[in-house]
């Protein structure tokens, strides 16, 4: 027995060593974690329970008979985060460079169909040379395994991807349908071909940070949600962040004791609007002044930041938070803020939970650029995205609302369950100063007419009253209240229900 037991402990230590000393000396020279510390950082101290460890590559090609490391690159199972179930996946990049054969494959989609079984999130961290360069289309099938099971979770139970090597080829295919991603500064990257393809075929010479780095994608593609500096501040990110997310769509999203009193009044913020309506200012600051205990987990803040999004609580539950940010492009409605929050929209939507909207919009960005890119289908999605949504939705207006913009920032239209105006709100087709140079074009010549016609439209349409009077907004209200009526709100609509028409899926413009 004894022997038995001594031989299963050594079969253990063998495949915790994975790649081994040397390699796993070379993991961290480069500043990374090993699978297995990356694990122990992001769940529960002792949660962890462990599947397939002994699972082993079938392939015989080039060698590899020779060749097994238990566990065959990936480490899998689950674990809790604050005591919350989640199933996660490691590669192993001291094995075989971390690339995934069937066997690899095979570890990865069992704990995603369990996770489905049982409903709770899937957390992968690659690691990942791509697929297996010896099993050939064995490897490419593992792949396709993959993606199918991320398409078929998707929207079901949460996906997050935590990006902490390479990610290259069709690899980065399983990140990008998962619904967050997060990179590492200096020792991540994405990309569909390498730096030394990309100069074969476009002549550009580009570094492998520059093309697919983590601040290239947070910043410029916006594929990625955020760049950490190192592992160890994306784990605990991580960690803080599934806080916020119910574990599957047939959950509420988690509530917590909360030490913020509902009716906090926030002074400060009867005066958070300028007098001058072309003066910017800070959205960021209103939502932190709102939300419980300041604490807004910021997503994309590199990416569209005319557009803020991320998760907060509201009295202990989570809200997902759009705002625009009149300190970027006053606060325009474009392309890339578009796609952003309209896949934020749709998380929510997916995982029940709220929508809180605050907006300061001017419109949609003019120009030949946001044109011929599109925007005409981007700012589709974010108006298909919140017209489906069937969670709660609470929107605040604090300064502008103009035009089809109004329409799209969770309008009562849209079946805006609660629209709050604050008394600074300007609901209307247009900036008075535009709207009088066009209706009143006859007298530009004239510009004492031209002001006193500016201020006439003013006066009638650049205040919230002419929406409330036609019950579009449910009521003006105090700047400083926001935190107290929007809380009540929200507690009002805790057991909404509505439900759209039965359809396959619906045909949201992509
Ligand atoms: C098998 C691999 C491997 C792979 C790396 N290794 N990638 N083994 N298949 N895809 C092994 C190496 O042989 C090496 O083994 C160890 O992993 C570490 O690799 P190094 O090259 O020494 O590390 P580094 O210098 O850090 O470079 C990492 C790397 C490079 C940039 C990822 O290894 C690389 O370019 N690998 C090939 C990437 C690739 O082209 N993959 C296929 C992409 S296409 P030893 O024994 O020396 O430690 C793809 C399609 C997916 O993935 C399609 C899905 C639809």
């Amino acid at each position: 027995m004894h022997d038995v037991l001594a031989k299963l402990e050594s079969m253990r230590a063998a495949a915790r060593l994975g790649g081994g000393e040397k390699r796993i000396a070379a993991q961290h020279g480069k500043g990374k974690l090993t699978a297995r510390e990356r694990i122990d950082l992001l769940l529960d101290e002792g949660s962890f329970e462990e599947f397939d460890m002994f699972v082993e590559h079938r392939c015989t090609d080039f060698g590899m008979e020779g060749q097994k490391v238990p566990g065959d690159g990936v480490v899998t199972g689950h674990g809790t985060i604050n005591g919350r179930l989640v199933f996660v996946f490691s590669q192993d990049f001291t094995v075989f460079g971390g690339s995934l054969s069937e066997a690899h494959a095979e570890k990865i989609c069992k704990i995603m169909d369990q996770a489905m079984r049982v409903g709770a999130p899937v957390i992968g961290l690659n690691d990942s040379g791509g697929a297996r360069i010896q099993e050939g289309v064995a490897s490419l099938g593992g792949y396709a395994e993959v993606f199918q099971r991320n398409a078929i979770a998707s929207g079901v139970i949460p996906q997050l991807s935590l990006i902490m090597g390479p990610c290259a080829g069709g690899a980065v295919y399983s990140p990008a349908m998962t619904d967050f991603i997060f990179m590492v500064k200096d020792s991540s990257y994405m990309f569909v071909t390498g730096p030394d393809v990309v100069k074969t075929v476009t002549h550009e010479v580009v570094t492998a940070e520059e093309l697919g780095g983590a601040v290239t994608h947070s910043a410029k593609s916006g594929v990625s949600d955020l760049a950490f500096e190192n592992d160890v501040e994306a784990l605990l990110q991580a960690r803080r962040f599934v806080d916020f997310l119910p574990a599957s769509n047939r959950e509420k999203p988690p509530e917590r004791p909360c030490a913020d009193p509902i009716d906090r009044d926030d002074p400060s913020l009867d005066t958070l609007i300028p007098d001058n309506p072309n003066m910017p200012y800070d959205m960021k600051e209103l939502i932190l002044k709102v939300v419980d205990e300041g604490d807004f987990f910021e997503l994309q803040p590199d990416f569209a930041p005319n557009i803020l999004t991320g998760f907060a609580r509201m009295n202990g539950s989570t809200v997902g938070i759009v705002a625009n940010q009149p300190m970027v492009l006053a606060g325009c409605l474009d392309i890339d803020s578009s796609r952003k929050a309209a896949r934020f929209v749709r998380f929510c939507d997916c995982f029940n939970i709220p929508i809180l909207t605050f907006v300061d919009v001017p419109g949609f960005l003019p120009g030949t650029a946001q044109e011929y890119g599109g925007i005409i289908k981007h700012g589709a999605k974010l108006l298909f995205a919140y017209a489906e949504a069937t969670v709660p939705k609470v929107t605040v207006i604090t300064r502008k609302a103009y035009g089809g913009a109004y329409d799209v920032m969770a309008s009562k239209h849209l079946r805006g369950d609660i629209n709050y105006a604050w008394p600074t709100s300007e609901i209307a087709v247009m900036g008075p100063k535009g709207a009088v140079e066009i209706i009143f074009r006859a007298d530009l010549g004239d510009s004492a007419a031209i002001e006193a016609r500016t201020e006439e439209y003013r006066q009638k349409f650049a205040n919230p009253f002419i929406a409330a009077a036609r019950g579009y907004v449910d009521d003006v209200i105090m700047p400083h209240g926001t935190r107290r009526r929007v809380c009540k709100a929200l507690n009002m609509l805790r057991n909404k229900q509505l439900q759209n028409p039965w359809r396959k899926h619906d045909n949201i413009p992509l």
